[in-house]
């Protein structure tokens, strides 16, 4: 029994195979790679969601020939979606990033953008630090409801306006292993 048949029953319809999620990370990774062109990156995940992205990024850009020098990886924790499905409109610091930012360039890697508040904190608290650079990568694109304007310098995918999972992507914890994106019957969200 493989992790799709777990699910079975649950998946209203896939948006985007594993497959064309690592060809557009691979894209990401090609134009990441020309821009910090022989300089070292700190690759900076935002967990939970972006545990697979920010690892898969990573290894996709040590495949560059003429990429960054060195890539350092770290993640930060935060919380804004609490266990519904929609947002809380709170965007909570639950880990720092362990790495120092000041002076590095640092690449921020999101799994998905909707109304920009947590991307819009994060910048934020970055940009206090004073790094050399702060760009941000971002999978998925919810462009439908932005609150605020942020900046994404690196963006790969724009999903339907629905509650999507897969790739890093929960809901209330579970389907994040998922390895395609997907979006859930209606009938499985028990906070509506
Ligand atoms: P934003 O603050 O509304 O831009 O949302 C960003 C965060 O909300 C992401 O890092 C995800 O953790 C979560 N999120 C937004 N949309 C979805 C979704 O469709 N499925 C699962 N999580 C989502």
């Amino acid at each position: 029994m493989n992790v799709t048949d777990t699910y079975e029953g649950t998946i209203e319809r896939e948006l985007f195979s594993a497959e064309e999620i690592a060809q557009a990370i691979a894209r990401l990774a090609v134009r990441i790679a020309q821009d910090y062109c022989r300089r070292p990156v700190l690759l900076l995940g935002v967990l939970k969601g972006a545990l697979y992205v920010a690892a898969d990024l990573a290894r996709a850009l040590g495949g560059q020939p003429d990429g960054p020098s060195e890539s350092a990886v770290d993640y930060l924790c935060v919380s804004s979606y609490g266990n519904a499905s929609r947002s809380s409109g709170e965007v909570r610091l639950l880990k720092d990033a362990t790495e120092p930012v000041t002076g590095r360039h640092v690449l921020l890697i999101e799994d998905i953008i909707d109304n920009g508040l947590t991307l819009g904190y994060l910048r934020a608290l970055l940009g206090e630090r004073q790094p050399a650079s702060l760009r941000s990568c971002v999978l998925f694109d919810k462009p439908y409801h932005r609150l605020v304007d942020v900046p994404v310098e690196y963006g790969g995918l724009r999903v339907p306006d629905a509650f999507v999972v897969g790739y890093g992507l929960d809901y209330q914890e579970v389907f994040r292993n998922l390895p395609y994106l997907a979006q859930l019957r209606p009938e499985v969200f028990t906070d509506r």
